[in-house]
């Protein structure tokens, strides 16, 4: 059965009732439930097991938008979300309002993200980390979770909470999920429902791209030749730019070969899209 909750107490008084020998596993999200958050649950469940306890919670965290964005017309299905929660039999849903999240209104104490908080989405969303790391902060905290998994498909906020549970040892697992792919390539979000029809053609534009720069690095590419590469089939696609670079697995400069990361973003209309993929850069064997 799935209990629901919304306040504090009562979060506490369902988490005091687990049995202290499970594994607890939490999966954060912000409503609007399509099948990348349902893979979470599954790899969470999977985690802790059928006698294990997930968690997910469904709050749409107003201090990670900027004045000006969606936090008014973000999508929010509550109903749906239950049902696909009860349906994949999690054991909690934490569904607070603002007010028990913020109980003294905007936070005074924040986790700074550092310098690569305001890098690649940072630089495009100023404070947006900010507000994520300090929601994920509190999220641990009432929730106490063993794990807490995270989809890759936001590559640069999951490198940040793993950076930040690291930095400031707040003892829980992070696990990063695979991005789960609509049949046209387009990864799974949320905001994908923003697109027209015609708009979604056009996103076809960000897995060609990555397309674009897997091959480049395939052939041998150095992170400047795939960069190139993921332009060049960009701009094939009626598609402003926010970037498109090659780092290294945590987000640092490039390496000239082994493990790296590429990173896009796209804005097709008003809608922003983004997505990554790992890359090995290095010559052809
Ligand atoms: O990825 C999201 O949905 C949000 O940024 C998160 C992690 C739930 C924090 O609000």
């Amino acid at each position: 059965m799935t209990h629901v909750v919304a306040t504090r107490p009562d979060l506490a008084a369902a988490l005091a009732a687990v049995d202290p020998a499970s594994r607890r596993a939490v999966v954060m999200t912000m409503g609007a439930l399509h099948a990348g958050h349902l893979q979470l649950v599954r790899e969470a469940r999977a985690l802790v097991g059928p006698s294990g306890h997930v968690t997910v919670t469904i709050f749409v965290n107003p201090t990670q938008f900027a004045p000006g964005e969606d936090l008014a017309s973000y999508p929010r299905t509550f109903d749906a979300d239950l049902a696909a929660c009860r349906e994949e039999g999690v054991d909690l849903v934490f569904a607070p309002a603002p007010d028990v999240v913020y109980p003294d209104g905007d936070p005074v104490v924040t986790v700074d993200p550092g310098e690569l908080g305001t890098l690649l989405e940072g630089a495009v969303r100023p404070g947006h980390f900010r507000g994520v790391l300090t929601v994920v902060a509190k999220l641990l905290s009432l929730t106490r979770p063993h794990v807490a998994l995270f989809g890759e498909k936001d590559y640069q906020q999951l490198t940040l909470i793993r950076r930040m549970v690291r930095d400031l040892d707040l003892g829980v697992e992070i696990v990063g999920v695979a991005t789960v792919r609509a049949d046209d390539g387009l990864a799974l979000s949320s905001r994908n429902g923003y697109l027209s029809d015609a708009q979604r053609t056009v996103a076809r534009a960000v897995p060609a791209a990555l397309a674009a720069g897997r091959e480049a690095a395939a052939a041998g590419g150095d992170p400047c030749e795939v960069e190139t590469a993921v332009v060049r089939a960009l701009s094939a696609y009626d598609v402003t730019v926010d970037y498109a670079v090659v780092r290294d697995a945590q987000l640092g400069p490039a390496p000239s070969s082994g493990e790296a990361r590429l990173l896009v973003a796209v804005r097709v209309g008003s809608v922003r899209l983004l997505d990554n993929c790992r890359l090995v850069l290095g010559a052809p064997a």
